[in-house]
């Protein structure tokens, strides 16, 4: 019987079209054990035995955790070479490497224009992540090899901390959880979340996810985003709003999930913070340069906003020494992505679109 974790559409990557601004598949990782794609997908072996293409794959956590992506890929026959190196390659180690490779599940190796002019068998590089800096696009297109990435994998993970973020600044969860390790039992009066309203800034992946969420907090949300309507945003149940400025002064919680761009560098100042509600809450799980860091503890010391809660920092590592004694204040070390499932869907989609380019079909999320 399937694993009602682990149907086969699941594994094999079936559309989930209900997921927020989802051209996006969503997988749930299988219990250990209990499922493997190779039983279903025996009758491939033989037929593709006989052409067995190299695969290489340089992400060293591919596969550790969870079977399934690599069992998918053996089910298809591939001859599977690894990086032994447990660090990115090096160009002049990826193109010996490389050597009769037809595909690359690949990490954070350097994927220069001397890769793509030194290999010939190449179709596909499936980069198990988002980031793109270290493949030369253009080289890639030039020699006529396909390039893509993972850009959803983590969106459910970061919306889960981003929440959670929210609730632990609220809630004092950190405060609380230390005096009471200490002997102390202290009253700390929060906030509550339920029946808020939620400002978000950016309605993409992410954004979406968290409006997703904080509605079953029966939240209301508001939407900060230049680049959606106010159908689309309305879709999710939000309501868009022209300014940020409006959006900062009407939200009881504020979370952040636009890029870094000229646009939104340091958006988060002295100013916009005054136009905050003095008990409002700030969550960044997006990028550090959204805010000016100095103005936001100032801003915590003297009460101007409630709390805050930053995954993402200017600095990473942060300096933390000025938030010492600020009250609501809860800092993580960029660990939005951090989860079973984030890797296991990099794992799944990275092999999904290695395997739709090798076999004919056009990828989900191909990039060049
Ligand atoms: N904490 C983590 O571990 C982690 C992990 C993944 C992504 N991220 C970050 O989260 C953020 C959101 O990621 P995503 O996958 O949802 O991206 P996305 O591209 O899907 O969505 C970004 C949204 O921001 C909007 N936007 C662009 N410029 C804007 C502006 N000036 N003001 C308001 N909105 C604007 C876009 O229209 C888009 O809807 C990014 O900064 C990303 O780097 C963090």
């Amino acid at each position: 019987m399937l694993n009602p974790f682990c149907d086969i559409y699941k594994a094999l990557g079936k559309k989930n079209e209900s997921a927020p601004f989802s051209n996006t598949i969503r997988y749930i990782p299988p219990e250990e054990g209990k499922c493997s794609v190779t039983s279903f997908t025996a009758a491939h072996h033989h037929q593709h035995t006989k052409t067995a293409m190299k695969i290489l794959i340089t992400s060293t956590s591919y596969g550790q955790k969870d079977k399934t992506p690599l069992e998918l890929l053996q089910s298809k026959g591939y001859e599977i070479t690894w990086n032994e190196t447990g660090k990115p390659l090096s160009a002049s180690d990826l193109i010996g490497k490389l050597n009769g490779c037809t595909g690359v599940v690949a990490g954070l190796d350097h994927f220069t224009a001397e890769v793509f002019e030194n290999v010939n068998d190449l179709k596909v590089v499936a980069r198990y992540g988002v980031g793109l800096d270290r493949v030369d696009l253009d080289a890639a297109k030039k020699k006529g090899v396909i390039v893509t990435n993972t850009p959803t994998a983590n969106s459910d993970s970061v919306a889960d901390l981003a929440v959670g973020l929210m609730l632990a600044a609220a809630r004092h969860l950190v405060e609380g959880h230390r005096q009471t390790m200490e002997g102390g039992w202290p009253k700390l009066f929060g906030v509550s979340l339920f029946r808020k309203t939620v400002g978000l800034v950016g309605l993409g992946r992410i954004g979406a996810r968290v409006a997703q969420r904080v509605q079953g907090f029966e939240c209301r949300t508001l939407v900060y985003d230049p680049y959606i309507d106010g159908e689309t945003a309305a879709r999710y149940n939000c309501q868009k709003v022209d300014t940020l400025e409006m959006l900062l002064s009407e939200s009881d919680f504020v979370s952040l999930h636009s890029p870094a761009s000229p646009a939104t560098n340091q958006m988060i100042n002295r100013q916009t913070l005054s136009l905050m509600k003095p008990t409002a809450i700030l969550v960044n799980t997006a990028r550090g340069e959204l805010i000016n860091e100095a103005d936001l503890c100032d801003a915590l010391k003297n009460k101007i906003i409630g709390g805050a809660g930053l995954d993402a920092h200017a600095a990473e590592p942060p300096q933390t020494e000025d938030y010492r004694d600020v009250p609501n204040f809860v800092i993580t070390p960029h660990m939005g992505a951090y989860t079973t499932e984030a890797l296991y869907n990099m794992a799944m989609d990275s092999t999904n679109d290695l395997i739709a380019v090798l076999e004919g079909r056009e990828p989900l999320y191909r990039i060049a």
